[in-house]
């Protein structure tokens, strides 16, 4: 089994489903914490298994295409039996292309229609990504869901600009498609018997003009992959904005297969658009906003290196069964920051992920249980 979407209930526009991958089942609406260089930043693999009120931890996480090329670099990673080897996570896993990454962290990046020469963030060196190069790199890490090797527009953009842009973007799905149904049995951890390979994602682009928006998911339905996502998104835009993009492009992107909005966003949000039939998201701001002191709460959002949490000796958030607020109280956690101790990296993002994943959890008991 490659990929299987089984919809298990609607609700309005929302849906509740069993995202099937080589790697374990995932219950959808799920969010997916984010582990760029092969690790969710400051949590162990085994927090992540267990994490949550319920302690089924998360059924999918994300890594970057663009930060394991460059360190520790794909080959390594192949010979190391696929990154789920070597990082010793064995439910479902999905990459970002680089695209995104290419544009937002390297310097000096040249597009041409072939693909995107770039230089790297830690040292300068020069590379050069194309659909096909991503492909490979994707192919060699040996996540379950690969992404299309896309162009993120800037925001602001003029429309003809994002057009432009947009027409790249499908330029380049189409080739990541090719190489993918060349090459999809190539992943480390194919199995000849059950044949089960990788699955491709194509990106809907079209910035924040709803014509194009319309456009870029109508031509990559026609492209039909396995699976679409929502890019271009959370880049400086009004959250009105996003949200009213989402609902847009949702409509033109077909019931039966899974959709995604990349790189969103606050707890509210996610369960906003998931409420609108996301069925997939992604974001770095529970571990980030954890290891700045910014933690998600029940209560609203704490920063717990305040003063006034010196002495609160009540858990970071009481309505939260994690591990970390049934153990530990507010005024140590503020301890911990305080003084730079490692550990409150890990408590407070391991925190802020039970929060997110307990949200989504949350979410699916009650569309399971609606009439
Ligand atoms: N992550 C957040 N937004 C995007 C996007 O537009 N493209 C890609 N590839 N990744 C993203
Ligand atoms: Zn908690």
């Amino acid at each position: 089994m490659s990929l299987s979407f089984e919809l298990l209930k609607e609700s309005g526009p929302a849906r509740r489903a069993t995202l099937t991958l080589p790697h374990g089942e995932v219950e959808t609406p799920v969010f997916m914490p984010v582990g760029t260089a092969a690790s969710v930043k400051a949590v162990p693999q085994d927090v992540m298994e267990t994490n949550g009120a319920e302690g089924k931890g998360a059924g999918i996480i994300l890594a970057n295409t663009y930060h394991l090329y460059l360190r520790p670099g794909h080959e390594l990673i192949r010979r190391a039996g696929g990154v789920h080897k070597f990082m010793s996570w064995n439910r479902a896993m999905l990459t970002d292309s680089g695209g995104f990454q290419v544009f937002s962290l390297s310097e000096l990046r040249k597009v041409t229609p072939d693909g995107v020469e770039f230089r790297s963030h830690h040292d300068g060196s020069k590379h050069f990504f194309s659909p096909e190069h991503s492909m490979e790199v994707q192919i060699a890490l040996g996540a379950d869901i690969m992404m299309a090797f896309d162009e993120c527009v800037e925001t602001p953009a003029t429309w003809e600009r994002t057009k432009e842009s947009m027409g790249l973007t499908h330029a380049w799905a189409q080739r990541s498609l090719d190489y993918w149904k060349e090459h999809r049995h190539e992943v480390p951890w194919h199995n000849e018997l059950d044949g089960s390979h990788q699955s491709l994602f194509g990106i809907v682009q079209g910035g924040m003009y709803k014509d194009l928006r319309a456009e870029s998911a109508e031509r990559l339905v026609e492209m039909d992959f396995p699976g679409y996502a929502i890019g271009g998104l959370a880049v400086g835009e009004a959250r009105e904005v996003t949200r009213e993009m989402i609902a847009h492009t949702l409509e033109y992107l077909p019931k039966d297969k899974p959709r995604y909005v990349m790189g969103v966003g606050y707890p509210d949000e996610i369960v906003e658009y998931a409420r609108m039939g996301v069925d997939m998201m992604d974001c770095v701001l529970p571990t980030r906003a954890g290891r700045h002191g910014l933690l998600f709460t029940s209560q609203g959002r704490l920063n717990i290196k305040n003063k006034q949490y010196a002495e609160d000796q009540n858990p970071p958030d009481p309505a939260c069964n994690c591990m970390v607020c049934r153990r530990y109280t507010r005024a140590y956690l503020r301890h911990l920051m305080h003084t730079g101790e490692p550990l409150a990296l890990t408590l407070a993002s391991e925190h802020n992920l039970a929060f997110y994943l307990d949200q989504m959890q949350a979410l699916r008991n009650e569309f399971d249980q609606a009439e």
